[in-house]
């Protein structure tokens, strides 16, 4: 796809990568693109790079704007491979050039590349640089989501280059936010904002509260945030800042899943009962059977629903290998503002439910307790005891709810 001016002399020069489906594990089923950004100015200036497989088709851009030879300032916004890849294949046809980083990102751009040969200057927030018609404003973001991270606010034209934060996996001909126009097109790009955050942004919650505030006290007028991945939010940039500050302050609907693995179908036979007393006390219910679905959707799920189920057989008196992994995992996301609790069938030792609940633990959920645990196959009693305890559950889910 060719450069699209953004701006005046501010162009998109990025690369759309229409087949890539495991981003380091995380299913990207839309999947993605690599935004980066040349300014046309007195000083030529490129706002971060591509993938490293992706950047002949940025360089290609570029040329059909500039001749790469004249860029003289580099931005790194983030030095994830994913956006300063290419930065050796760049600075091959501009070696002179300045790259401008955080302290931390030169350290880390370090490791990657030998960066003897190249020129910087260390920026702070606060700091800024002319650049001719355009002055950039360089702001740290740290841990959103790399020690790295920054954003760079181009100030005549309201314009914040925002790297990961914003962003989709979310590969489309269009460019703009306002190119969705039907619901349906509106609400599946809204889903890739959820699943973007769920899956890379969750553990940040109160550091983007905190940001999203240091930038409003600057004053910075924001009318276009164009991140470093998916759709630039051209027409309602406050939209998906609201969605952010909502989604970090625990925002999430009242609804149960269900997540769960099996081996012989016992745990699965549970999740029916289970379900229907969820659904007579009037609350919505997805089920997710771990292995047939990717661990990222099920991440998803979980972050858009107020509370959880987690569903193991025991095996070798631990949980089932899927559902540890997937905990693990979800630890590291550090869930907050979401209930949880579990179930699971065994044969001759428990175990998986125990284990499940230490790792609720671990993670400071909120917990609903007893879990239920059933030997073989659920018989009928058992399955009245399933209904009973989906529709506890849905009882207390529905009162810590209403904390929000
Ligand atoms: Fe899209 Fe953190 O890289």
């Amino acid at each position: 796809m060719k450069a699209i001016e953004i701006k005046p002399d501010i162009f998109w020069v990025g690369a759309i990568d229409w087949a890539v489906r495991d981003f380091h594990g995380y299913v990207t089923s839309n999947g993605t693109t690599y935004n980066n950004y040349l300014i046309l100015d007195k000083q030529v200036t490129l706002m971060d790079t591509v993938k490293h497989d992706f950047a002949e088709i940025t360089i290609n851009n570029i040329k059909n704007l500039v001749e790469p030879s004249k860029i003289a300032n580099v931005v790194i916004n983030h030095i994830e491979p994913d956006h300063a890849g290419g930065i050796d294949k760049i600075m091959a046809f501009t070696p002179d050039a300045t790259i401008y980083i955080t302290d931390r990102g030169k350290k880390g751009l370090d490791r990657h590349f030998n960066t003897s040969r190249w020129n910087f200057k260390i920026v702070k927030t606060g700091n800024t640089l002319n650049i001719g018609k355009y002055n950039l404003l360089f702001i740290e973001t740290p841990m959103l989501h790399w020690p790295d991270s920054m954003v760079t606010y181009v100030k005549e034209a309201k314009l914040l280059i925002s790297q990961d934060a914003f962003g989709q996996h979310y590969a489309s001909s269009s460019r703009f936010d306002d190119e969705f126009v039907t619901c349906e097109s509106m609400a599946q790009l809204e889903d890739s904002v959820i699943d973007y955050y769920a899956n890379i942004l969750m553990p940040f919650g109160q550091l983007i509260k905190a940001k999203i505030a240091e930038i409003q006290k600057l004053g910075l007028e924001i009318s276009m945030i164009a991140p470093d991945h998916g759709i630039i939010w051209r027409q309602n940039p406050p939209k998906v800042l609201n969605m952010y500050l909502d989604m970090a302050n625990g925002k999430a609907d009242l609804r149960i899943v269900i997540i769960y693995d099996t081996m012989w179908h016992s745990t699965e036979r549970m999740t029916i009962p289970i379900t229907d007393g969820i659904r007579d006390e009037g609350v919505d219910c997805k089920i997710i059977k771990l292995r047939t679905t990717p661990m990222s959707v099920a991440i998803k799920e979980l972050w858009k629903s107020r509370a959880c189920l987690i569903g193991s057989p025991t095996l070798n008196n631990v949980m089932f290998p899927s559902v540890a992994e997937f905990l693990t995992h979800l630890r590291g996301l550090r869930p907050k503002n979401r209930i949880a609790g579990a179930f699971g069938s065994y044969g001759w030792g428990g175990g998986a439910v125990k284990e499940a609940y230490e790792e609720f633990r671990k993670m400071g959920l909120e917990i609903y307790e007893p879990g239920l645990q059933v030997l073989y196959n659920p018989s009928s009693d058992d399955e009245t005891k399933c209904y009973e305890f989906g529709k506890e559950f849905a009882k207390k889910v529905k009162e810590y709810h209403k904390k929000f």
